[in-house]
């Protein structure tokens, strides 16, 4: 505005010093023609309003423009803007043609001339200001109109884009920012004249990639306050500020802007006597990636702690972990735990640390066996609750396994259950040592019960399986000696049977005895490991060499 008002007032200065000069020249022309039609004419200054209605007067002339025998004419490069009209000049508009101040100029010019008889008698100026009306809105200049991208580590407070909107009526302009939009919480205007947009909130790629901020620019001292608005995509880049993370993630936190993961445990199970393998992980391998998604700066391994006995190999790129030197006693050595880093290559400063757990196992090479497929079992019907299971010869009946990664095939942990299709379990019950229990007074002489019995390895999860038929006998009978005796099976004296249930009587409470003591021995101790170190130990009170209970050391038999 200031730069055309001063062109302006230079031109109307310059105006006025020529108009002058011509009020003192013409004189001497016209007075040269002796006709004083022209005479009354003169300079025009006037100011008009831009977007003024068509045929408004512009200016009062002092001649008739239609006296006769005199011509006058309007020239120029904006003589079509205006109309004479007797002693008028009118403005020359229509509905399609709008005197715009910002297309024309501030100035419109032009020239009055008067011929009388064809002859050029005077000529006139016409200088017409057009003055401004506000009939523009501010405009945001195309390049201003930002999609930018900005680095997450940009410092608070600092200035992070300027928008610059355009006004063509030249009016001051304000810069405001929406706050209804997404993002305006990140940002503030501090100079409202300048188009500065501060950041007042930390950034962060890890919850937020893209903002959305809405700009106003409004016209700050007119009284329509136009305004017009921009949005500014801004793409967060990925700056350097997190660390490594363990996959999986073992999730501690999470809502909508963040997510906290811990390290997980990685544990593998080796077996003593176990080289150069590489380790299986669970839950997953070992493997970290840059906590900044954006950079997926490369990460290496190493094995902090845990290893001074030179068991492991880490390879520094994979994170791969390889068994280099067998562990030779899983007793002194039931588990070993490892500090392994991920380290940022670029900043080796950026680390995470994990825990790793390497549990050694006692060699498994055979399966565990029943040392028969098929036991046969049989019990007296009568009023005792309960009794146990014997087999020939009146002998309790023993289920037994063999596991031969064991001393004297004996594996402590085996497990003994009735099969999950078995019949009969309601009746029978076997306890820890693989005895077999029943209930007599729900029994009825000649039953034959067929029993599906199993065996686990409670380390390895290995399972065998057996069946057992019992045959229920009535009181006077006596159990056979062997399966060729089966045949010759002889009524028992009352007497013989007193006795007998007497010993099975006894025989029970020694068992029950027995299964509460092993209970109470092995509670809350889960731990399979610690358990293969106790079943090493002897019980000084409990001498059962009857039912060979004594567990064999769990050492290898190779
Ligand atoms: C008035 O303006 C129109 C449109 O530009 C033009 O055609 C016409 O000649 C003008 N009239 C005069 C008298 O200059
Ligand atoms: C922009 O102009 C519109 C219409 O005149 C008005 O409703 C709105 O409040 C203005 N916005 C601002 C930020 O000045
Ligand atoms: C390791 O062995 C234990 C006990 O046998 C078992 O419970 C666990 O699932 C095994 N872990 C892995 C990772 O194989």
């Amino acid at each position: 505005m200031a730069l055309t008002e001063l062109k302006w007032s230079l031109f109307q200065a310059k105006a006025l010093v020529c108009s002058l000069l011509v009020l003192l020249c013409l004189p001497a022309t016209t007075g040269m023609s002796g006709w004083g039609g022209c005479l009354d004419g003169q300079d025009v200054f006037a100011t008009i309003r831009e977007n003024s209605p068509p045929g408004i007067v512009v200016a009062e002339l002092m001649a008739d423009t239609t006296m006769e025998g005199v011509h006058w004419r309007l020239d120029g490069k904006d003589a079509h803007w205006f109309l004479l009209d007797e002693r008028n000049l009118r403005l020359n508009t229509s509905a399609d043609k709008v005197l715009d101040r910002e297309t024309e100029g501030p100035v419109l010019m032009a020239e009055l001339s008067c011929h009388e008889e064809d002859t050029l008698q005077s000529v006139y100026r016409i200088m017409v200001e057009v003055l401004n009306e506000n009939d523009n809105l501010p405009t945001f200049a195309d390049d201003t109109v930002l999609s930018l991208i900005i680095s997450e580590l940009t410092p608070v407070n600092t200035v992070v884009f300027t928008v610059q909107a355009i006004d063509a009526d030249n009016d001051k302009i304000i810069y405001s920012i929406d706050q209804t939009s997404p993002d305006a919480q990140y940002f503030r205007v501090d100079l409202p004249n300048r188009g500065e947009v501060i950041l007042s909130k930390p950034l962060d790629y890890e919850t937020k990639t893209l903002l959305n901020v809405t700009i106003h620019a409004a016209e700050m001292t007119t009284a329509e306050h136009f305004n017009t608005s921009t949005i500014v995509t801004i793409n967060i880049l990925d700056g350097d500020d997190q660390y490594p993370q363990f996959l999986p993630c073992m999730l501690l936190f999470q809502d909508e802007t963040s997510t906290i993961c811990t390290s997980p445990v990685y544990t593998v199970n080796v077996t003593e006597g176990n080289e150069d393998i590489v380790l299986d992980f669970s839950p997953g391998p070992i493997h970290a990636v840059d906590g900044d998604r954006g950079l997926s700066s490369p990460v290496s391994y190493a094995i902090l702690s845990g290893d001074d006995d030179g068991h492991f190999l880490m390879d520094s790129e994979t994170g791969e972990v390889r068994l280099i030197r067998t562990i030779t006693d899983r007793l002194t050595t039931p588990v070993l735990e490892l500090q392994v880093m991920a380290y940022q290559d670029d900043d080796p400063r950026k680390y995470s640390v994990a825990t790793v757990l390497v549990r050694v196992l006692a060699v498994n090479e055979f399966y565990p066996k029943f040392d028969r497929d098929e036991y046969q079992g049989f019990v007296i019907a009568g009023k005792n609750l309960a009794s146990l299971v014997f087999t020939y010869g009146s002998k309790a009946l023993m289920l037994h396994v063999k596991d031969q990664d064991f001393n004297h095939d004996f594996n402590p942990k085996i497990h003994f259950t009735f099969s999950p299709t078995s019949n009969h379990t309601d009746i029978y019950q076997i306890t820890h040592d693989g005895f077999l229990i029943t209930r007599t007074d729900q029994l009825k002489p000649k039953q034959k019960h067929v029993l599906e019995v199993m065996a686990v390895d409670q380390e390895s999860g290995e399972a065998t399986f057996a069946t057992v038929v019992v045959e229920v006998l009535s009181e006077g009978q006596s159990v056979p000696y062997s399966p060729l005796a089966v045949g010759r099976m002889t009524g028992c004296t009352v007497g013989k049977a007193l006795f007998l249930s007497l010993v099975f009587t006894a025989l029970l409470g020694c068992i029950v005895s027995m299964v509460m003591w092993l209970k109470r021995k092995h509670k809350g101790k889960r731990d399979p490991l610690e358990r293969g170190c106790v079943a090493q130990g002897k019980h000084p009170n409990v001498s059962l060499r009857w039912f060979q209970l004594e567990p064999s050391p769990r050492t290898r038999n190779l």
